[in-house]
C-alpha cells in the first residue's frame, strides 16, 4: 500500500488514498499516516467501508481512545458515539459552535475520527480552523498579550443541568443520546496558547464555549478578551471546509483546530460514528 496525499490547498486539510482501512496498518504506514496527520492537522480517507472494528482499529492505531463523558456510547461499543442527526429534526443543530473535543479534560484527546455513514446529499460540512496559522498571523505585540494567559475550561455552558444540552434540551426531538450531568461544572486550566507536544509548534487552544473564564481577569473582561479572540480564531483564511462523502474517515488534530457543524441539511438524515484518540504519551 502506497499512502498518497493530496492538500486541500485551504489553511488545512488533505486526502489520503492509496491505503485500506479495512486491514490493519504495519507500523511504517502508521508512522506515515502520523507525519501527514501532523502536517496536514486533517487527513480524509474517502471510499472506506468501515466497520465498527476498523474505526476501533483505526483508532488504536493512534494512540488509543481518549475518554467521552456526556454521551452514550452506542449500543454493544464502549468508544464509539453517533453523532447523528434525522431529516425532520428540530432540536439546535449539535457542535455548531467553534470548540476543540473535550478541552475542559484535564488529558484532552489528542484527535478525533468521524467516519461517514449517512450523508446528506446538500449541507453538513464540517469547518475546521487552523489555530496555528492564527497565532502565527497575529502581530507580536498581540501575541505577548495572550502568550501567558491561563484558561479556564469547562463544559457547564453545554453538557450542564442547566447547558445547551441540558434539562430542556432533553424535552426536544434530538435524536443523539446526549447525558447532562453536574459533573460538567467541574473547571480545568490549560495554557491558551501552547506548544504542540509533537511539534513544537505553537497555536490556541480552544476558544469561548468551553473557555469559560481566564485565570486574573474578572468575568466581564475574560468574557471580551474571549469574544474578541473567537472572532479572530475562526477567520475565513483560517478554515478548511471539509465536504463529506459517505464511507469517508477524517481524523483531525484537536491540539491544533478548532472546528463546527454547519448543519443546512434539514430534510436529510446524517449519520457519523464517532471516536477520540487519547492524549499523545511519548513512548
Ligand atoms: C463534532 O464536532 O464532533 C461533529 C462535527 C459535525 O457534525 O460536523
Amino acid at each position: 500500500m502506497t499512502l498518497r496525499i493530496r492538500p486541500s490547498g485551504q489553511a488545512c486539510g488533505a486526502e489520503a488514498t492509496g491505503i485500506d482501512l479495512t486491514q490493519p496498518l504495519s507500523a511504517d504506514l502508521v508512522a506515515e499516516v502520523r507525519a501527514a496527520w501532523l502536517q496536514h492537522k486533517v487527513l480524509s480517507f474517502p471510499d472506506q467501508r468501515l466497520s465498527d472494528d476498523d474505526l476501533e482499529r483505526f483508532t488504536r492505531a493512534f494512540g488509543g481512545f481518549g475518554d467521552d463523558p456526556f454521551i452514550a456510547p452506542i449500543e454493544g461499543r464502549n468508544n464509539i458515539i453517533a453523532v447523528e442527526r434525522k431529516a425532520e429534526e428540530k432540536a439546535p443543530l449539535f457542535a455548531e459552535n467553534w470548540h476543540t473535543d473535550w478541552s475542559f479534560q484535564a488529558a484532552p484527546p489528542a484527535g478525533t475520527c468521524l467516519f461517514g455513514i449517512t450523508v446528506p446529499p446538500v449541507g453538513g460540512d464540517t469547518l475546521f480552523a487552523n489555530q496555528q496559522l492564527a497565532w502565527q498571523a497575529l502581530p507580536a505585540e498581540t501575541q505577548a498579550k495572550y502568550r501567558d494567559l491561563i484558561a479556564i475550561h469547562s463544559a457547564k455552558t453545554a453538557y450542564a443541568p442547566e447547558g445547551m444540552y441540558g434539562k430542556e434540551d432533553q424535552t426536544t426531538d434530538r435524536s443523539m443520546k446526549i447525558m447532562p450531568s453536574d459533573a460538567a461544572l467541574a473547571l480545568q486550566t490549560h495554557p491558551l496558547v501552547q506548544a504542540h507536544p509533537e511539534t513544537g509548534e505553537l497555536g490556541f487552544f480552544s476558544c469561548l464555549g468551553y473557555i469559560v473564564g481566564i485565570e486574573g481577569y474578572s468575568e466581564q473582561d475574560a468574557f471580551s478578551l474571549l469574544s474578541e479572540l473567537r472572532t479572530w480564531q475562526g477567520r475565513d483564511e483560517f478554515v478548511y471546509t471539509h465536504k463529506w462523502q459517505p464511507n469517508m474517515l477524517v481524523m483531525w488534530d484537536n491540539r491544533a483546530l478548532l472546528h463546527r457543524a454547519t448543519g443546512g441539511h434539514e430534510g436529510y438524515d446524517r449519520l457519523l460514528h464517532r471516536t477520540t484518540i487519547r492524549a499523545y504519551s511519548p513512548r
